[in-house]
């Protein structure tokens, strides 16, 4: 499988090295607008293939989209991250018009590609992905709902003192620090639910902490998160490229699913071969529905900026 990462910042050259251990894809492209730094990086990452075990060739290319024909998957991680204090609602004026331009070259080279969206706000650069292109509803994705719910069991493996592998959750809603909805109520450890091991108080704050996860970590780092969000796209990536129809939390375009339309919002889905070939659509209990409503209209209100 070829896979193009468009932007060679931190994100698209994790997700590209998240791809390559893994050892799934025959090629990945990594593009970037500023002259010779996705070729550094290709050169750098595939300086680590002895080292690491891999036999994927990553090549880096500045802006020349020819050299992503024929790539079956492409995630877009272009524009400009959030800086501490920022939303990523306030990114959008500027990530809008090169998240479309991106969409664009890529299809022109490669007509049958899968679009992940990174870049922010992300369920409205997946919305405006779609206006733009106007693709099959399953070849567009929404990376937000993985990288979330990887947050959310992080902290709820923190907050049980338990391994992250014993834990299950998903986040669904926007990918917003208002907008996420961490599913508390179905959250596992090995099948039992979490609510047996910590309280209502501590499960409130598990909650909270999932939703300013990003910003959390901005603060930290002066610049939004890599790694948990390179790992969740190559995650999906990988679900692709071995057609598992695994279940992702991530941005869809919803056609009636949950009572929502013409937008693109976090719901579980399961990705294959065809990018989203369902959305599952699970019965939410009457908080959760109305989370999720406002979740919806908090995400209408970017998309009506574009
Ligand atoms: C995050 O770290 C990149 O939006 C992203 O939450």
């Amino acid at each position: 499988m070829k896979v193009t990462v468009v932007g060679a910042g931190a994100v698209g050259a994790s997700c590209a090295e998240y791809i390559a251990i893994k050892d799934f894809a025959s090629e990945v492209v990594l593009i970037d607008i500023k002259e010779g730094f996705a070729e550094g990086k290709a050169m750098d990452l595939m300086q680590t293939a002895s080292l690491n075990g891999f036999d994927t060739k990553i090549t880096g290319t500045t802006n020349d989209y020819s050299k992503t024909a024929g790539s079956q998957v492409a995630v877009i991680t272009s524009g400009i991250p959030r800086k501490p204090g920022m939303t990523r609602e306030e990114l959008i004026s500027t990530n809008a018009g090169i998240v479309k331009s991106v969409a664009e070259s890529l299809i022109k080279e490669s007509p049958g590609v899968i679009i992940i969206v990174v870049s922010n706000p992300m369920d409205t650069m997946t919305y405006l992905t779609h206006k733009a292109t106007g693709l099959p509803k399953n070849r567009i994705i929404g990376m937000g709902g993985a990288l979330d719910s990887a947050r959310f069991k992080y902290r709820l493996a923190e907050a049980l003192d338990a391994p992250a592998s014993d834990i299950d959750g998903m986040v669904i809603g926007g990918h917003s620090d208002t907008g996420m909805i961490p599913l508390t109520r179905l959250a596992t450890r090995n099948s039992v639910p979490v609510s047996e091991f910590i309280s209502e108080e501590r499960m409130a704050e598990v909650k909270q902490e999932t939703k300013v996860g990003g910003a959390t970590l901005t603060k930290l780092l002066g610049t939004s998160a890599w790694y948990a969000p390179g790992a969740a796209v190559s995650a999906m990536v990988q679900a692709i490229a071995n057609d598992s129809n695994k279940m992702f939390p991530c941005s869809c375009w919803l056609d009636g699913e949950y009572g929502l339309n013409d937008i693109c919002i976090g719901v579980p889905a399961l990705i294959g071969k065809n990018g989203i070939e369902r959305i599952v659509d699970i019965e939410l209990d009457e908080a959760e529905k109305s989370e999720l409503q406002n979740s919806a209209e908090a995400v209408r209100k970017t998309n009506q900026l574009l």
